[in-house]
């Protein structure tokens, strides 16, 4: 005989549809109305859920479907177990994906009989918190000097369209997935499916999934699925932090779209849309996710989220209201993406409650202030240098200069994630290796080195290496390059290097050159840059004195005369400078 509980756990309750409008399903129950957030199922084989949203009088509730409504018709029967929805949660779920139903998507076998957890949990009490304060290390230079993330954080990575979002998270999962001994969890939201894909057997590839979850609610499903994605991928990652105490770190791309899901939701559902169309409640349903990504003394949540920020507009309010909640905000900039410096991470928007003395060290501290003031004083010059040019400031801001373009540069990195296109290897550089670095950028330990030495390398001895390898590569060209007229633009000669080096078809060369065709362009912006520094240097070593003596008043006049001058010499300048670099290096000796 059956107990009374199986029975009640058993019982059915049915209702009947009386609207359809895109998503959202109205339906009539005689007795017994359904709660808030009871799943409902509709349909030929009643494959359709609706979780109840509203309820509008005593008789009809308003539910929104995570499922495409597709055969849905008034008068279709509905029925209901009063559950809510629910999702597998144990150790069995590792190394599978899922979706938003708790559905395996991988096409391995079914899961066991295992138990089942309802996807709407409260967050732990404040009381249940811990607050305990860790780094965690991402191998990224320019995160993990100017913006640590926290063991047990929130990290945000803010960016518009095409910034490198994906690509930077990516990165992050290959070199933390690895070392990281907990779970590892992964969670699209509105993202391509494709990416989800690559993940997946990159992930496969690498033997990480075992300590893996992933979790999709991509762009292809409606709006419900891609609003509820999130809770699911959280209830999975409680268990293991308050069952199995361990630490979990959860992955999320693209918390906006979460946002937007709730967004379409309301829209649907009738509500009156708040400022720029989103929805009234977004403060509301966004902290009931990101609440319930906490610390307690069982373990820790850790999560990375990329949100993507409409038009490039971080007072847009979604961008606001996420900012609110992570303890690490990385911003990542269209400009210094267009300029391939990539990560593209604007260090002087981006920013961590980690960063304190307290927490990271005094050293470390000082030495990332430092970065700061040197890169916002060159952001203060860049308008200068515009319009007047490096020889109009002061030897001291030109040091400034110097030391911020060579940190910009090293603070770039080559990643595992973008090997394929970019030909560059991977590199994980250690906080002690990117700390060291950057004191010795700021110390002028390199000035003798071309900024392009910095660009994309791991810890900073590389970049001499780079400079020799260079010298001997061009020594050995040298033949070649000699006979050309200097006057010729330079791309041309890394074109012709192409065409040479196509010509002797091994893999390595190939490679080699395609960095050499990246760098081409910068190389060449850095030469002249590093000529016109060495006329000044020519210059200053008489003139200085006399730029010293002649009274600011007089400025003005002086640039337009030097800016007429440039014009009027054109080219003429560049056969000077080449003049100059000969009479410095006479100089010199
Ligand atoms: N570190 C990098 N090195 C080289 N190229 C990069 C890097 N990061 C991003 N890119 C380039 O930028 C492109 C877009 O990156 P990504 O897909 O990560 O952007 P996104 O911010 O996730 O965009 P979306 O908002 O459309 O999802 C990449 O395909 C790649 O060409
Ligand atoms: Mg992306």
């Amino acid at each position: 005989m059956k107990t009374i509980q199986e029975q009640k756990d058993n019982s059915l309750n049915y209702g009947k549809i009386i609207s359809v409008r895109g998503s959202v399903v109205d339906i009539w129950f005689e007795n017994n109305l359904p709660s808030i957030y009871t799943l409902l199922h509709s349909g030929k084989d009643k494959q359709i859920a609706v979780e109840v949203l509203t309820q509008l009088d005593d008789n009809t509730v308003r539910g929104i479907s995570l499922n495409p409504t597709q055969g849905l018709a008034r008068g279709m029967e509905v029925e209901t177990d009063g559950k809510e929805l629910t999702v597998p949660v144990g150790k069995e779920i590792l190394g599978r994906m899922f979706d938003v139903f708790g559905n395996t998507i991988d096409h391995l076998p079914p899961l066991p009989e295992i138990e089942r957890r309802n996807v709407h949990q409260k967050p732990p009490p404040l009381s249940a918190r811990s607050v305990k304060s860790d780094i965690f290390e991402t191998g990224i230079k320019a995160i993990d000097v100017l913006v640590p993330l926290e063991r047990g954080g929130k990290a945000g990575l803010f960016g518009g369209a095409g910034v490198g979002k994906t690509v930077l998270l990516t990165e992050m999962i290959h070199n933390t997935v690895a070392q990281n001994k907990g779970i590892s969890m992964f969670c699209g939201i509105g993202e391509r499916c494709r990416e989800g894909n690559e993940l997946y057997n990159a992930m496969k590839k690498a033997d990480l999934l075992k300590n893996m979850v992933m979790i999709f609610g991509q762009m292809n499903e409606t709006p419900g699925a891609r609003f509820r994605v999130g809770h699911v991928a959280l209830t999975m990652a409680e268990y293991f932090r308050d069952d199995e105490h361990r630490d979990v770190l959860i992955l999320i791309d693209n918390i906006f779209r979460f946002i937007q899901a709730g967004m379409e939701v309301s829209g649907l559902m009738g509500q009156m849309p708040s400022r720029l169309g989103y929805q009234p409640t977004m403060g509301t349903e966004l902290s009931k996710l990101e609440e319930r990504i906490a610390n307690t003394n069982a373990g820790a949540i850790t999560s990375i989220q990329a949100v993507y920020v409409p038009a490039d507009d971080l007072t847009d309010p979604a961008a606001v209201h996420a900012f609110s909640h992570l303890s690490a905000s990385i911003v990542l900039s269209r400009k210094k993406a267009s300029e391939g410096l990539y990560p593209s991470i604007d260090m002087l928007q981006s920013n961590s409650k980690m960063a304190t003395p307290g927490i990271i060290g005094e050293a470390h501290y000082n030495l990332a202030q430092k970065i700061r003031h040197t890169l916002a004083k060159y952001e203060d010059l860049k308008d200068i240098i515009a319009m007047l040019g490096m020889e109009q400031l002061s030897v001291e801001d030109r040091n400034v200069v110097n030391r911020a373009r060579r940190l910009e540069r090293f603070l770039t990195q080559p990643f595992f994630a973008t090997e394929q296109f970019s030909g560059m290897k991977g590199k994980e550089v250690s906080l002690k290796d990117a700390l060291d670095g950057c004191r010795r950028i700021l110390s002028d330990e390199f000035k003798d080195l071309p900024e392009s030495a910095f660009y994309m390398i791991g810890s900073v001895d590389e970049a001499r290496e780079k400079v020799n390898t260079k010298t001997d590569t061009s020594n050995s060209k040298d033949t070649s390059k000699e006979d050309k007229n200097t006057s010729e633009a330079k791309p041309k000669d890394s074109t012709k290097e192409n065409t040479d080096a196509a010509q002797n078809k091994t893999k390595d060369d190939n490679n080699n050159d395609q960095n050499k065709l990246k760098d081409a362009p910068k190389e060449n912006s850095d030469e002249d840059q590093t000529k016109s520094k060495e006329i000044t240097k020519v210059n200053t070593g008489t003139d200085q004195d006399k730029s010293n003596d002649t009274a600011k008043d007089n400025n003005n006049a002086n640039q337009t005369k030097s800016k007429e001058i440039t014009k009027v010499n054109g080219d003429a300048d560049k056969n000077k400078s080449k003049a100059s670099e000969d009479k410095k290096e006479t100089v010199d000796t």
